[in-house]
């Protein structure tokens, strides 16, 4: 079976979160399977900066707001792909600093409509083997509301493929005003409440939700969850109404860039059988990054990290409200390393600049200081008010980093709560590998931090905690099959 797999943003090239992980390691594991398997991606400057050669495929003539776009498609390999990587080579478009979705000072792209509407008609055209390169896909799986047009497209071709449209976070749903949808001149027969319409707006998430054969999210408790108005953000009727296509598929992640045994971003290495020394020397290391001197106190105090964007879905305000609190009432350090909101980030630095030994903010995007932390903590912070799945608690999992995590979403799905079994606090379920609490509250969070330090000075329950934390298993094997499915 051939599959095109587009996204906004792939690792190693390009990524922003999550999306990026997965863009990576899914299409990857499709391909161990036995699928052949494309990935496209529009060429940004950051990427093209990153490939040494490349092969021109071919040439697309693609008509967008009444210009001309002559779009040159390259494929390319790469050291760490074992597949073709296919590059949407728009200049005018895509050959800019900054991230994929925003300028270097954090302002979106005012031609984002545009530009993701150019690379999903790029898209579409490929499905159809435009390039006339003997190469049509039986499926074309696109990703969030950036590709949610190329299904829309296709719509319009008899012999197309089939289109699986996966839902990655809901929360960003490519909304531009009407006038917009008129200057791209897209298809008119698509604006109405059952095509792209979105209360007056043009919706792309919603023309991947509405013209796909299939839709997905990624993981089975956020398919429930955005069928709700709590979590729906206004399409919960346009999700329920398609429920007989819908599925949750639990992510996975790539075993071997997260690897505590072989990860070369650590500077020790250590697996579930053996943790110590090397998961304490990556915590000097990490606390050494800082400048705060690895002392035995600081070594032996809790660490708790957290790796994030910056943005009221990953709950850092509730950490932020309890850390006065946690400061006063216990021993633990806090590692922050992240980028977003400018008023999330000088809360914490302001926090750092207070207590500058137990607390530390790394306000930046740093693959090493990320590997690093997940490594050196003793407990990561995830209190998302809401996660599709969440990559990063699934990481801590793997390198004995108990994760405190709300129940929502995947964070649910994958997280089992410690729970006292006798009364004596002696035992604790077999089957616990971290912490979960089910109001996103900081006093619901500081509660559940105080149970995990609790249980962090009983040794013998940490470490019972910590292997069986690290011996999950969270590849792809499972979820790839369940694709696969889909796609027959
Ligand atoms: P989301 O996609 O919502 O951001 P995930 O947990 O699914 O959340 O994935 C986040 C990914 O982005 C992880 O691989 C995480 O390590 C990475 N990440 C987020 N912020 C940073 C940062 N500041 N530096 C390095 N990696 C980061
Ligand atoms: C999104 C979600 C995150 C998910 C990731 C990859 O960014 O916020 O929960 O893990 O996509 O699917």
């Amino acid at each position: 079976m051939k599959v095109l797999f587009a996204s906004s943003e792939v690792w190693p090239l390009i990524k922003t979160g999550g999306l990026g992980d997965v863009a990576y390691s899914l299409p990857h594991a499709l391909q161990q399977q036995g699928m052949a398997v494309r990935i496209v991606l529009p060429a940004y400057q950051a990427v093209l900066k990153k490939l040494k050669s490349f092969e021109i495929l071919g040439w697309l003539a693609l008509s967008v707001a009444g210009k001309e776009y002559s779009v040159r498609i390259l494929q390319t390999q790469h050291d760490k792909f074992s597949l073709p990587l296919w590059l949407v080579d728009c200049p005018a478009l895509f050959d800019r600093a900054g991230n994929p979705y925003a300028h270097e000072e954090g302002y979106d792209w005012f031609d984002n409509s545009e530009r993701f509407t150019l690379f999903s008609l790029a898209v579409a055209r490929l499905g159809m083997d435009d390039l006339k390169i003997n190469w049509k896909p039986d499926v074309v799986h696109t990703n969030d509301w950036q590709t949610g047009l190329v299904s829309a497209f296709l719509d319009q071709e008899a012999d197309r493929p089939k289109r699986i449209f996966t839902i990655h976070n809901l929360a960003y749903g490519g909304y531009f005003p009407q006038q917009e949808f008129q200057r791209l001149q897209l298809p008119s027969q698509w604006w109405s409440s059952e095509g792209v319409e979105f209360y007056g707006n043009l919706s792309m998430i919603k023309a991947g939700i509405v013209y796909s054969d299939q839709v997905t999210t990624v993981s089975p408790s956020y398919a429930k969850e955005i069928c709700t108005s709590e979590f729906g953000y206004g399409l919960a009727g346009v999700l329920q109404h398609r429920r007989y296509k819908l599925t949750g598929i639990l992510n996975g992640i790539d075993p071997e860039a997260w690897n505590p045994q072989t990860d070369p971003l650590l500077p020790y290495h250590y697996s579930a059988k053996r943790r110590n020394p090397g998961k304490k020397k990556n915590k000097q290391a990490l606390l050494e990054s800082n400048k705060v001197e690895a002392t035995k106190e600081n070594l032996e105090a809790p660490l708790l990290g957290m790796v994030s964007r910056l943005v009221e879905q990953k709950g850092v305000d509730m950490i932020i409200e309890a850390i006065p609190q946690l400061l006063a009432t216990s021993t633990a350090n806090f590692f922050f390393i992240g980028t977003g909101h400018p008023h999330i980030e000088g809360q914490l630095l302001k926090l750092s600049q207070q207590h500058p030994q137990r607390i530390m903010v790394s306000i930046e995007y740093s693959e090493a200081k990320a590997h690093l932390l997940e490594a050196g903590c003793d407990l990561f912070m995830m209190p998302s008010r809401f996660e599709p799945c969440g990559l990063n608690q699934l990481y801590s999992l793997r390198y004995g980093t108990l994760p405190i995590v709300h129940r929502t979403g995947g964070l649910a799905d994958t997280v089992i709560d410690a729970q006292f079994e006798d009364e004596k606090n002696k035992r604790i379920n077999a089957d616990a590998t971290g912490f979960v609490f089910d109001i996103a509250t900081a006093s619901e969070f500081s509660t559940t931090v105080h149970r995990a330090l609790a249980i962090f000075e009983q040794k013998k329950l940490w470490n019972q905690l910590q292997r069986t934390a690290m011996q999950q298993n969270f590849s792809w094997d499972k979820s790839a099959l369940e694709y696969i499915q889909l796609y027959s």
